[in-house]
């Protein structure tokens, strides 16, 4: 009875495993092959192993190894020489059986991914460098135990190309799109060459969306009242803000533009963001207050950036506006109070980018006297808010340069030296100082519209020099800066300035993320302004024009200083420091270097 069931399961066993067993094992992995199960019923039978027809031994020296009398064989690490067929050989005086296992190696490049539902993946796939490419790969996705269907990646006619994309045929990268996953997607995907050689092979796990809170917005009431208009303080304190929002902005600039030239308009980037503050609450409202310098709950801030632009505007035209996507339906506390404090009634994108940049351009060059003309590209159709705000500056000379042109040279850093157009006069009335604190030489230019241009000179034109200028330039030292040279009585002086004329876009999305505002770009709490969705801010730009010439400045600011006569002289002909300053409302309007005229 006992013979016969052992009969009858090793006919079972002769027949399972003498059928050959395929294996694709990955390259650099260990596989360890059973001849079989039944240890104990063989235990006088002996046991071989061959590949590819010739015997192993368990001395054999490579990375084959036969272990216990023949039970099992491993090979570690795998190679491709470990390719092809093994065969384990049972004999025992009444029985034979052999298994066989056909080995083919795997060197393909595996990637796993997790993707949430709906969403696209990039499936890798490349041909060595070293190969030529006559054909696109060949993609699969196996169905089943040693069943597999192939893609159609859209170089055929045929099939779901809008699933399924491959992004460069004929390239050696293979790689393929595939498009808003669903729960069937999940499983795995190889690439192979025409030749059968396999590339890639990717496993994809798809994981269910989570359902998202429905979005709610929390404080959506308007900005609160200013309680005190009259206070003493407010005034003042916007002023103080400025100057330190001005310094922080210029220690920004100046480091990630070393030696260029620089120029920028700190009261518009304010002016922007204050508006943009109107509508922002919670963490977002705290983290523009914290960027613009402003002291938390200081209400009265719209209120006093009005009485600013109105103190401002006999030298300084201001202008604000905020465009938005017609979707949208913005607060109307926040557009009743966005034309009150800064003139601006929120203006709905047009149908098309191109009508919309085109009306955006316009806006910008009205407002800026046509000095800024095609400051954006393009409107992505994306886009759902954009705030602007531009200033135009005018102001002459009180005391006016001669009028007959004439050439200097300029000293560069590097100390190159270039002709310039310069502006000249041998008996010019200006106040002049060397400022100890910032260790420059400083000019002050009276300009009418109660404005000044100073220009800070380093001691010399090395960036050293420049350097040490600029680190000492904080808020304090230049408004104490200010404050001496307003009280320096003017004398006669012989100046020499370059005729500059300056247009410089600073990178005004690099300067938001140094002033701790990136969480506008991902989503800011505008509750204020919009309740249905959140926002993200998609650009900042800012750019910056001014000129000097022989009736003054338009629109910014430059000059640089030296003194070697015995007559007091003060020539800018080497790389300096300049502010534009209205002196009436105590706020610098534009803030430059000049190191390439
Ligand atoms: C195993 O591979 C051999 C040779 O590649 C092939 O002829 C055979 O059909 C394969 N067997 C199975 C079960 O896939
Ligand atoms: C906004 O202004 C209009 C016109 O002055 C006024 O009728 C409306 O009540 C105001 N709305 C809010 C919410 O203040
Ligand atoms: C700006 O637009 C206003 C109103 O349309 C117009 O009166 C003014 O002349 C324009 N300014 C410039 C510089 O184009």
């Amino acid at each position: 009875m006992r013979l016969q069931a052992m009969l009858c399961l090793l006919l079972l066993l002769i027949f399972e495993l003498s059928s050959c067993t395929n294996l694709s094992v990955i390259l650099g992995s260990t596989v360890e092959l059973p001849c079989h199960s039944i240890q104990t019923e063989f235990t006088e039978a002996a046991i071989t192993w061959k590949f590819n027809g010739k015997d192993i031994t368990a001395q054999s020296p490579d990375s084959t190894k036969v272990k216990k009398d023949g039970l099992y064989l491993t090979i570690s690490p795998v190679t491709a020489a470990h390719e092809g067929e093994y065969m384990c050989l049972v004999k025992d005086t009444d029985m034979e059986m052999i298994r066989t296992y056909q080995i083919t190696v795997d060197a393909s490049v595996r990637y796993i991914f997790k993707v949430t539902e709906g969403s696209n993946i990039h499936l890798p796939c490349y041909f060595p460098l070293s190969s030529q490419v006559e054909a696109n790969a060949l993609w699969f996705k196996e169905t089943g135990v040693g069943r597999r269907m192939r893609l159609n990646t859209g170089d055929d006619s045929t099939g779901d190309s809008e699933k399924v994309e491959q992004l460069y045929p004929l390239d050696h990268d293979q790689t393929i799109i595939l498009r808003q996953i669903v729960m069937e997607d999940a499983g795995t995907y190889t690439c192979e060459s025409a030749n059968r050689q396999k590339l890639s092979t990717v496993d994809i796990v798809v994981e269910v969306r989570p359902t998202l809170a429905p979005y709610s917005c929390g404080i959506t009431t308007a900005w609160e009242p200013c309680q005190d208009e009259n206070s003493r303080t407010g005034e003042p304190m916007l002023q103080e803000s400025i100057a330190e929002f001005s310094m922080k902005l210029y220690s920004y600039l100046r480091q990630s533009q070393a030696s260029s030239n620089l120029l920028f308009s700190p009261i518009s980037i304010s002016g922007v963001l204050s508006h943009l503050l109107l509508g922002a609450r919670s963490d977002t409202r705290r983290a523009i207050e914290r960027a613009v310098c402003v002291p938390h709950d200081f209400h009265c801030v719209h209120f006093q950036m009005m009485k600013l632009r109105e103190k401002l505007s006999s030298s300084l035209q201001m202008a604000s506006q905020i465009f938005y996507n017609p979707q949208m339906d913005l607060s109307e506390s926040f557009t009743n109070q966005s034309i009150q404090f800064y003139e601006a009634e929120p203006i709905r994108l047009l149908e098309t980018s191109e009508e919309s940049t085109q009306m955006i351009n316009s806006w910008v060059a009205n407002k800026t006297n046509n000095k800024i003309q095609n400051l954006v590209d393009s409107v992505s159709p994306s886009t759902q808010l954009m705030l602007l705000n531009a200033v135009s500056f005018s102001g002459q000379w009180k005391v006016k340069f001669d009028q007959k042109p004439k050439k200097g040279l300029f000293t560069k850093l590097d100390g190159d030296m270039v002709k310039v157009p310069v502006l000249y006069h041998h008996k010019y009335l200006a106040a002049m100082a060397y400022v100890v604190e910032l260790k420059a030489q400083v000019a002050r230019f009276a300009l009418t519209g109660d404005s000044s241009l100073y220009i800070l000179l380093p001691r010399s034109n090395t960036v050293a020099d420049l350097q040490q200028v600029e680190e000492k330039m904080t808020d304090t030292a230049v408004r104490e800066m200010i404050e001496q040279m307003k009280t320096t009585p003017p004398q006669s002086i012989e100046v020499t300035l370059p005729q500059i004329k300056l247009d410089v876009q600073p990178d005004m999305n690099i300067l938001i993320k140094k002033l701790g505002l990136s969480s506008l770009f991902e989503g800011a709490d505008l509750c204020g302004l919009y309740t249905k969705e959140r926002l993200v801010l998609d650009d900042a730009r800012h750019r910056a024009f001014l000129a000097l010439t022989e009736q003054g400045v338009e629109a910014g600011a430059v000059t640089t200083i030296s003194f070697s006569r015995s007559f007091p002289s003060f020539s800018a002909l080497r790389p300096f420091i300049m502010l534009l300053w209205s002196d009436q409302a105590n706020v610098p309007l534009f803030i430059g270097r000049v190191t390439d005229p």
